[in-house]
């Protein structure tokens, strides 16, 4: 039931805050150690690489897992798009561990990859919003997002979700494994703050109507860009414009724009900058200030300790490797504020299922 509101979608963004909450509750005990199956632990540590494997928006909650489970466990990690993976496998490690993530369990082109993989006699994990579905079934192992139903087609909370899930994940692997920075990595805090800031984001809806109205309202494309994390949720910020409000959106790394893509670049062409990592920050304004002299129009989303007066959206501070967590919400509603002001069915976008179960 979406109650007052006038779509799933909105309703499922904010939800967000409580999601999070719920993630902590579920799998963190009092003290914030992660209470985590053992065997599945030990599973992972027993093998030399991890493989996550997702379909649209669940393969870009895994290109945040890949930093989260490098950063925490410094066991090498490779994201793949399950359609490729599962035709065009890549030379694979002596011991892989195997991570789907799906938030409906039943993704055609997901199922086609864990069936290679039981064949194959590799270990694996589910990490899905739905209980016994199919691919929670089929793997050797599922943790589940207790998100509640999600029903817009445009997946939100579920991304958010299986992102800090990845988050605890990786913090009981690095700590089990003695790495000093999993065990300094207070997910628990974290997650709290990260809640915080879901709530003070969604509570400035207006401000993202408005900003909506600005920059994509007038227009059929768009660009995000960032640099490593921020790149990753650029490509989900991209995702989430394109499919319900139908702007020809690119998620791009910023730095790779110069190198051809700038062309694109004409006057009132937006491109959203997103700057939530310290070491690339500077660079990515550079890349900006690089397209207002094509005559881009510019719009910032920016951690609150790498902002400045003139920065569009400010988002509270939590630890770097979680900023996805807040930095993709302004995204979410941004697309939400174009579809519904252009009278679209946000909810059920043309040409889309929920579930995508063919191949
Ligand atoms: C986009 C979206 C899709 C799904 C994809 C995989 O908003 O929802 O890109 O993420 O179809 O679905 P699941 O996660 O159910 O395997």
């Amino acid at each position: 039931d979406k109650g007052t509101y006038p779509f799933y979608m909105l309703k499922e963004v904010d939800e967000q805050p409580n999601v999070m909450r719920k993630l902590a509750q579920t799998y963190l005990d009092a003290a914030g150690k992660p209470e985590i199956d053992d065997k599945l632990i030990k599973a992972m540590q027993a093998a030399d690489r991890l493989y996550i494997v997702g379909a649209g928006t669940s393969y870009h909650a895994g290109l945040i897992g890949k930093r989260l489970f490098e950063k925490l466990t410094n066991m090498p990690t490779e994201v793949h798009v399950s359609s490729e993976f599962a035709y065009e496998q890549p030379l694979l490690s002596a011991k892989p561990f195997f991570i789907f993530l799906t938030q409906s369990g039943e993704t055609a082109d997901s199922r086609e990859v864990l069936s290679n993989v039981n064949e194959a006699g590799y270990p694996s994990l589910t990490i899905t919003n739905v209980e016994n579905s199919t691919l929670s079934r089929e793997a050797n192992y599922t943790l589940l997002l207790h998100a509640g139903p999600e029903i817009a087609v445009a997946s939100t909370k579920a991304y958010t979700a299986q992102i800090a899930l990845e988050a605890i994940l990786a913090k009981a692997l690095g700590e089990d494994m003695g790495l000093a920075i999993a065990k300094d990595f207070d997910v628990r805090t974290q997650l709290g703050l990260v809640a915080n800031g879901m709530q003070a984001i969604v509570d400035e809806k207006d401000k993202l109507e408005e900003l909506s109205n600005d920059f994509l309202m007038d227009t059929n494309r768009a660009f995000y860009i960032g640099r490593g994390i921020d790149q990753a949720v650029s490509l989900e910020a991209a995702l989430k414009l394109k499919e319900i409000s139908y702007v020809q959106a690119e998620g791009f790394a910023s730095g790779e724009l110069k190198h051809g893509t700038i062309a694109l670049i004409e006057k009132g062409t937006p491109v959203i900058g997103i700057i939530t990592q310290a070491k690339t920050a500077s660079l990515t304004r550079s890349n900006l200030q690089e397209t207002i002299a094509r005559g881009a129009k510019t719009m910032t989303i920016v951690r609150e300790s790498l902002a400045n007066d003139d920065d569009d959206l400010v988002l509270p501070d939590v630890d770097e490797l979680l900023m996805p967590l807040l930095s993709v919400v302004p995204a979410q509603l941004l697309a939400y504020y174009t579809s519904l002001n252009k009278g679209l069915d946000v909810d059920k976008p043309r040409n889309l299922a929920k579930s995508v179960t063919v191949e």
